[in-house]
């Protein structure tokens, strides 16, 4: 490493200092909101934004998925283990950095770490409005409009708290080694259909508390798949979108305007989050093979249907297959 360990942790501390000032911030963000939201049902109240906070602490315990304990850095309560970074990091800091050395935008530079961060910054290299440590850039809270131009040797990208409200085609292009995109708490309605598609190493989409209506394109690595707090509604799920997504675990489309299950559902899906919808009804084959009595989905364990005008207990054939029945009203 060029610089010196103590220079990275203490940029660490000063980007700890700056996450715990968040909560703060957000609130005064989301007073300010109703008006912008215009229309604003239940998803931009203030309240719901603790709620949310609350399922990140149960993303964290749903499972072994490393890249999720991350989310630490979210609730108060961490705070103090947030400090070392996350696995994932610490490991491609020492790895990925040193191979870098000629690629200016990805240069460390935590003593930039003070730069008065202006509504303009957006204009100026990601690392100065952002803090790019090891393959992790930093951006969140930082008056961003857009997707910054990020280095090529990018795996994390945090750019919670910001204004974006497209993804274009060209954001993430060539990005190889991305894999976590967390961009919670914008105002994103569009993204484009291949703007995601082709990223070859994306695991995490994380896009809660934003203003999407469809899913665009989504690549096949992907694991967790993260759009609670939207406006997605059943028609801008395009038939057979999880299909070939055979690495999905995590399915968290909780508190949108859906009015069915979509599906075909993976086999590889452990967790499918679909409580405050619209859902009326399912197929008989949602989650089981009808014809084959001996299927089963051991994996599938964790499926909240609660808060949406189904009557659970009407579709008692359904559910044969599953380790454990669904969460929601059967009565
Ligand atoms: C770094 O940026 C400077 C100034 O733009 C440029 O002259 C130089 O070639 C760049 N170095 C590399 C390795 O990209
Ligand atoms: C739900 O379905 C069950 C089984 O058919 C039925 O007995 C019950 O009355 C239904 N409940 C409501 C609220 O419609």
């Amino acid at each position: 490493m060029r610089f010196p360990a103590s220079l990275s942790l203490l940029a660490l501390v000063l980007q700890e200092a700056r996450q715990a000032s968040l909560p703060e911030k957000e609130r005064r963000r989301r007073e300010e909101q109703p008006q912008a939201a215009g229309d604003s049902n239940a998803v931009l109240l203030p309240g719901d934004y603790a709620l949310s906070l609350d399922n990140y602490d149960e993303v964290i315990d749903l499972g072994s998925y490393q890249e999720l304990t991350d989310y630490g850095d979210q609730a108060p309560e961490a705070k103090g283990t947030s400090l070392a970074p996350p696995n994932g990091i610490s490991s491609t800091q020492s790895t990925v950095a040193p191979r870098t050395p000629s690629s200016n935008a990805t240069v460390t530079r935590p003593a930039m770490l003070g730069l008065p961060v202006s509504p303009t910054s957006h204009s100026l290299p990601t690392c100065l409005v952002c803090v790019c440590l090891g393959s992790s850039v930093y951006c969140d809270d930082a008056d961003l409009e857009s997707i910054p131009c990020l280095p090529q040797t990018t795996a994390y990208l945090y750019a919670r708290f910001n204004s974006i409200r497209r993804i274009r085609a060209r954001d993430f292009k060539g990005l190889t080694k991305l894999k976590k995109i967390d961009l919670s708490s914008n105002f994103i309605s569009t993204i484009d259909d291949d703007a995601l598609y082709l990223l070859p190493a994306l695991q995490a989409l994380i896009l809660p508390e934003n203003r999407l209506t469809a899913l665009p394109r989504l690549p096949t690595g992907i694991e967790v798949l993260d759009v609670r707090l939207n406006r997605l509604q059943s028609s801008g799920i395009q038939p057979g979108a999880f299909r070939a997504l055979e690495k999905l675990q995590f399915l968290y489309l909780a508190d949108n305007l859906l009015d069915s299950i979509p599906g075909p559902l993976p086999l590889s899906l452990r967790s499918l989050h679909l409580q405050n919808n619209r859902i009326e009804t399912m197929q008989k084959d949602t989650f089981c093979d009808p014809e084959e009595h001996k299927h089963t989905r051991r994996q599938l364990e964790d499926i909240r249907l609660d808060s949406n005008p189904i009557n659970l207990s009407l579709f008692s054939s359904a559910y044969f297959c599953l380790p454990r029945l669904p969460i929601g009203r059967f009565s």
